[in-house]
């Protein structure tokens, strides 16, 4: 597959990008769109190795089976150049856990209506997205019927938050990613990749209209936590694997690339993050 460089004279892959993206990177996802190319991640990626400066994969290693995260972690170690940086980000189990403690003492002292949804809403975090067996699951009949806590729910959520319940706030973030309006413009992709797409897009068209989140990469498969996921990340062959901020990475120009930045301002984009990062070593042990 052919590689598309950023002005900056660098190679960038997001993996699993969803509907957040730049054209300018390379992108691909179960579920194809524009300036994304269809891929399961199950598969080998479709790059040659050692072609990526950078290789960022958000929100999308709970959705596979440890074995086959396991295995996507080696395809992104395999397609970056020695000394590239790969950024995971994943919902932080550690901090699901905490909270989850936390609402649970504080429910079980006091049975307010405000202590019950937020421990509700901490259980349906933790369980709901590995054990639905409809689209959006119970976690959006809570947020349809109102039954939960506002501030809590936003906290966590973040950007999709208010994407669901729209009219919040300005979007005050400049730039052309793809889930800010104005952002990606249409890219020219040629035709065999546009049929590529048209086709993926037909095949989970059939599948998903069974409602099975299971068939569309929705359901969560697994969880990480800084320790277990580092630990994985050193398995696949990264050095230097550390904890980051929203806002704080080592792949180049992440000012103008940061994807895990709100839309909305200085803020990250998905709250419940845990955000990890490690490079490729210059040279091989
Ligand atoms: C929660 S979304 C995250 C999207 C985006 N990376 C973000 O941070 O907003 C999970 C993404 O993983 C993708 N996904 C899940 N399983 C996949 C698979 N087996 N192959 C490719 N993509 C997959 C889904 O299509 C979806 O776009």
């Amino acid at each position: 597959m052919t590689v598309r460089i950023a002005p900056e004279g660098r190679a960038f892959l997001n993996v699993g990008c969803g509907d957040t993206y730049f054209q300018e990177w390379n992108n691909c996802d179960l579920l194809p769109g524009r300036d994304v190319v269809p891929h399961d991640l199950r598969r080998p990626l479709p790059y040659a190795a050692g072609v990526f400066d950078a290789v960022y994969c958000s929100h999308v290693l709970e959705h596979l089976n440890p074995g086959d995260g396991a295995a996507l972690l080696r395809e992104m170690f395999r397609v970056l150049k020695p000394g590239g940086v790969c950024r995971l980000v994943v919902p932080d189990l550690e901090a699901i856990c905490r909270l989850y403690l936390q609402y649970l003492d504080e429910a079980a002292r006091d049975s307010a209506p405000e202590k019950i949804r937020r421990y509700d809403w901490m259980v349906l975090e933790l369980l709901d997205q590995m054990v639905r067996e409809t689209r959006g699951g119970l976690m959006r009949q809570a947020l349809d019927r109102g039954e939960f806590d506002e501030a809590l729910a936003r906290n966590r959520v973040g950007d999709h938050f208010d994407k669901i319940r729209p009219g919040s706030e300005p979007i005050r973030l400049k730039s052309n990613r793809s889930d800010i309006p104005g952002g990606a413009d249409r890219l020219d992709e040629g035709v065999g990749n546009r049929l590529r797409r048209r086709w993926a897009r037909l095949r989970l068209w059939f599948t998903s209209r069974s409602n099975d989140p299971r068939s569309t990469g929705e359901t969560h498969r697994w969880m990480y936590d800084r320790l277990s996921l580092t630990r994985v990340m050193a398995k696949a062959g990264f050095a230097r694997c550390s904890v980051k901020s929203f806002d704080e990475s080592d792949i180049p120009h992440w000012d103008k690339y940061n994807l895990d930045v709100s839309k909305y301002g200085q803020r990250p984009r998905k709250p419940d993050s845990l955000y990890v990062e490690g490079t490729r070593p210059e040279v091989q042990p």
